[in-house]
């Protein structure tokens, strides 16, 4: 072992939720280490580690001055994305602290984009029945809030140790106890009372996404070894416009909904109206409903992407400098005020099951951001409500993290990590972009989880390793999940099931060494 610390709480994840927290448990006088796989002061690098930092519409906020808005009729629109299984007792609150959190964020150094009087410029996004929408940068959002973090964490009494891949969580007589992981220097261990999960989501469980690399399932699968519950992992959102760059693997750029907020329109090859007759909101309504017309779209013209018009977009390079520098990036050109784009694995709805208090059933493990089932997002996310969670969760969790801290745990094992199960990252990403993508059958499913289940074990001592074995865990919870719901709702659809079903609720699982095993079905 190369290093051993011990501090109050240990942050896994360094996104818009694990930041949130660090500063916010260090102004309430606790000892705070984060560890990101990310190198730390990495600055012009071309990729960032943080999804945060790629997150591009915006903030979804109420503002309470603002007559035409109220938290009651974001919740509404909240529970209408999320297709039934939004929690509305959990969601309020979320929703409701998004003003503080923001105004904390703005202290933190954030700026927001605001018309000549000072007022903050609001956008639109699918399934918003009105203007909320925060954005900074126009739509560069993400990275300024993530970089206005960096700043503030960079400046406080915060260790951040980079280029950290966490390997599991300790535990001591059932209790979360710290981790250990694996960074440049070696193996190290952080002791702590409190473990915060604020890894973000899974995007590399397929061929293509708008997630940065290490969106590996790294939070789900520390989780689920540690023997917290999980729910709501079949509800994977695809965005339905990602850029279309043909061959492509990996990241690519991703197509704010905020250039549909602002009039532009989605196209088939024909010219025709992608959402016409499908949604009363047509190109605005929740991202389930147009990712799957933007495949139907597809399918109907047998060509392989549909096209985003954005003539009507008033200055759309200055209003969209993120995407426009993206296009180019990736080789092309907006030809004729169009750009080519697809449906893209985006955002993980579900994760690990936490409380009000961002706390997993695990003594000590917390969950914030992404990684964490809170009950806001239901079967689809409501577009820009990520952030806001990221904010308000990353807050609660200090909260709890206060009150967790000053009873003694004593000091866990550091048990010898066995070589884990990892399928070819190729391979499974392929698997599942053909059988658990937006479209999934009982033998698609039952196809991949052969795959799954037969990987050959592979040594952690690298990173690779690490994030294929958590890949592969995180795919056989979510193939599971896929499994066991059958019925279509929100992000999933099932060919063989393809009605929504009153009765199906929402599903904990929790994995036992071997499989997965269903927790209880929990009522609407
Ligand atoms: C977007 O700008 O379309 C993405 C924002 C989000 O995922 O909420």
């Amino acid at each position: 072992m190369n290093q051993e610390t011990r501090v109050d709480v240990v942050v896994i994840g360094a996104g818009v939720a694990g930041l949130t927290a660090a500063l916010s448990a260090a102004a309430r006088g606790l000892s705070v280490t984060v560890l990101t796989k990310g190198r730390v002061g990495a600055g012009n690098e071309t990729e960032h580690a943080a999804s945060t930092h790629y997150a591009q519409g915006g903030i979804a906020v109420v503002d309470p001055d603002d007559p035409d808005d109220s938290v009651g009729l974001h919740l509404s629109d909240t529970l209408a994305a999320g297709a039934g299984l939004t929690d509305a007792t959990a969601a309020e609150p979320i929703l409701a602290g998004g003003w503080t959190a923001v105004g904390r964020l703005i202290e933190h150094g954030a700026r927001f984009d605001t018309d000549a009087d000072g007022r903050l410029l609001r956008t639109r996004e699918g399934g918003h029945t009105v203007r909320r929408i925060i954005h900074a940068g126009g739509d560069a959002t993400g990275a300024r809030v993530q970089a206005s973090l960096e700043a503030a964490v960079a400046a406080a009494p915060i260790r951040v140790v980079g280029e950290a891949c966490v390997t599991q969580i300790l535990l001591s007589g059932g209790r979360a106890a710290g981790v250990e992981y694996l960074g440049p220097d070696g193996r190290g261990v952080v002791r702590a009372p409190v473990t915060l999960l604020a890894a973000g989501g899974m995007g590399h469980l397929y061929s293509a996404t708008t997630n940065p690399r290490g969106s590996t399932g790294d939070g789900v699968a520390l989780a689920l070894r540690a023997g917290a519950h999980v729910a709501d992992l079949e509800f994977i959102q695809f965005h339905p416009t990602m850029l279309y760059v043909p061959g492509a693997r990996g990241r690519r750029t991703l197509v704010s909904e905020a250039v549909r907020g602002e009039g532009g329109v989605l196209v088939d090859a024909d010219g025709r109206s992608v959402t016409d007759g499908v949604h009363p909101l047509g190109d605005l309504a929740p991202r389930d409903v147009v990712a799957r017309a933007v495949t139907a779209a597809m399918h109907r013209t047998g060509r392989p992407h549909v096209w985003l018009d954005v003539a009507a977009v008033p200055a759309f390079t200055d209003r969209f400098p993120t995407v426009t520098a993206g296009v180019r990036a990736s080789g092309l050109e907006i030809v004729d005020g169009r750009l080519p784009v697809v449906p893209g694995a985006h955002y993980l709805c579900g994760g690990v099951v936490v409380d009000a208090d961002a706390r997993t059933g695990v003594p000590g493990l917390l969950a914030a951001g992404e990684v964490a089932r809170t009950g806001l997002h239901g079967a689809n996310r409501l577009a820009s409500n990520s952030l806001l969670e990221g904010l308000v969760g990353g807050r609660v969790a200090a909260r709890s993290a206060a009150a967790l801290v000053g009873g003694r745990v004593p000091d866990a094992d550091v048990p010898l990590l066995p070589a884990l199960p990892a399928r070819d990252r190729r391979a499974l990403q392929d698997a599942m972009s053909t059988s658990v993508a937006l479209d999934r059958t009982a033998e698609g499913l039952a196809g991949v989880e052969a795959l799954l289940v037969s990987a050959p074990a592979r040594s952690q001592g690298d990173r690779d390793g690490i994030e294929d074995a958590n890949l592969t865990l995180a795919a056989r919870a979510v193939v599971a999940a896929a499994g066991w719901r059958r019925e279509s709702r929100g992000c999933h659809h099932r060919t063989d099931f393809p009605a929504t079903a009153t009765s199906w609720a929402t599903c904990r699982f929790q994995f036992d060494g071997e499989g997965f095993g269903i927790v209880e079905p929990q009522p609407m």
